[in-house]
C-alpha cells in the first residue's frame, strides 16, 4: 500500500520516543531519586507494551481488514526485543555491575527473574529468524511453528510484573487481561468447533432441565 511509504518511517520514529524520553530526562537530570530503577521500569514496560502491540497485529489484520498492518510486524516485534535488551543491559550493568555470579544467584533464587530471563532468552531465536532469508531457509511452516513462542514469552513477561510487584496488581492484572483476550482471540480461531455464539445461545449446563 502506498501510505506505507510514510507509515513504516513514522512507526519507527514513535517506537523510539520511549528511549528518546529517557536520554532527554537522562540529559536533563530528571530521572528521580534511583535513576536506574526509573530506566529498568521503563524498558521493562516498553518491552511488554510491544509485545502485546505485536500480538494485536493479527487480530486487527482480520477483525478490521487492515492487511497492510503485516509490514508491520515484524518491525515492532523487534524494537520488544531492542526494549528487552536495554532491560537487560540496564539489570546487569547499572544494578548488577556485570558481577556474573551475583547475577547467576538473582536468576536462580529470584523467581521473578527467572521468568524474565527465560522470556529474554526465548526471544532471542525470534529475533534472529526474522528476516526474509530466515524464513525461507525454515520453510513457513516451521517458521510460524517457531513464532508461536512468543505467546509463552508475553505470558512470561506478565508473570514477570505479577511476580515482582509488592503490593497493587492491578497493572499487571490489566496487561494479563489485555494478552488473555489476544490468546483467547487466536484460540477461537484455532478451533473454530468451539462455536462459543452457538454455546452462549444454549441454556448454561446447569440450568438444563
Ligand atoms: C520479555 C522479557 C521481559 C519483560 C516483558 C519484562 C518486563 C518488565 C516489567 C513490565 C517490569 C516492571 C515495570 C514497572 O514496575 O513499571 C520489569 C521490571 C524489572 N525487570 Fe523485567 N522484563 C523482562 C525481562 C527481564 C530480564 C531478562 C531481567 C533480568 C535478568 C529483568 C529484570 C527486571 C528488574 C530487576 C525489574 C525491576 C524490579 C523492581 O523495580 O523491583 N527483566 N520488567
Amino acid at each position: 500500500m502506498s501510505h506505507l511509504i510514510w507509515v513504516k518511517p513514522a512507526v519507527f520514529i514513535a517506537c523510539l520516543l520511549p528511549l528518546a524520553r529517557l536520554i532527554w530526562l537522562g540529559y536533563t537530570d530528571d530521572l528521580g531519586a534511583n535513576p536506574i530503577e526509573v530506566i529498568t521500569r521503563s524498558t521493562g514496560t516498553w518491552t511488554l507494551v510491544f509485545l502485546l502491540i505485536t500480538l494485536c497485529v493479527t487480530p486487527l489484520r482480520k477483525i478490521m481488514g487492515w492487511g497492510w498492518l503485516i509490514d508491520l510486524r515484524r518491525m515492532l516485534g523487534l524494537f520488544a526485543f531492542f526494549y528487552v535488551c536495554l532491560h537487560f543491559t540496564t539489570y546487569i550493568w547499572l544494578d548488577q555491575f556485570f558481577d556474573l555470579h551475583s547475577v547467576y544467584k538473582d536468576i536462580i533464587k529470584r523467581p521473578f527473574i527467572t521468568v524474565g530471563f527465560a522470556s529474554f532468552v526465548l526471544l532471542i531465536p525470534l529475533a534472529v529468524t526474522s528476516n526474509d532469508a530466515m524464513v525461507r531457509r525454515l520453510g513457513v511452516k516451521r517458521w510460524r511453528q517457531l513464532h508461536r513462542l512468543v505467546y509463552i514469552i508475553a505470558s512470561g513477561g506478565v508473570v514477570h510484573y505479577l511476580w515482582l510487584v509488592k503490593k497493587d496488581i492491578t497493572q499487571p492484572l490489566i496487561y494479563g487481561l489485555i494478552l488473555a483476550l489476544l490468546l483467547g482471540y487466536r484460540l477461537l480461531v484455532a478451533f473454530p468447533k468451539w462455536n462459543l455464539r452457538r454455546f452462549f445461545r444454549q441454556p448454561l449446563p446447569f440450568l438444563r432441565k
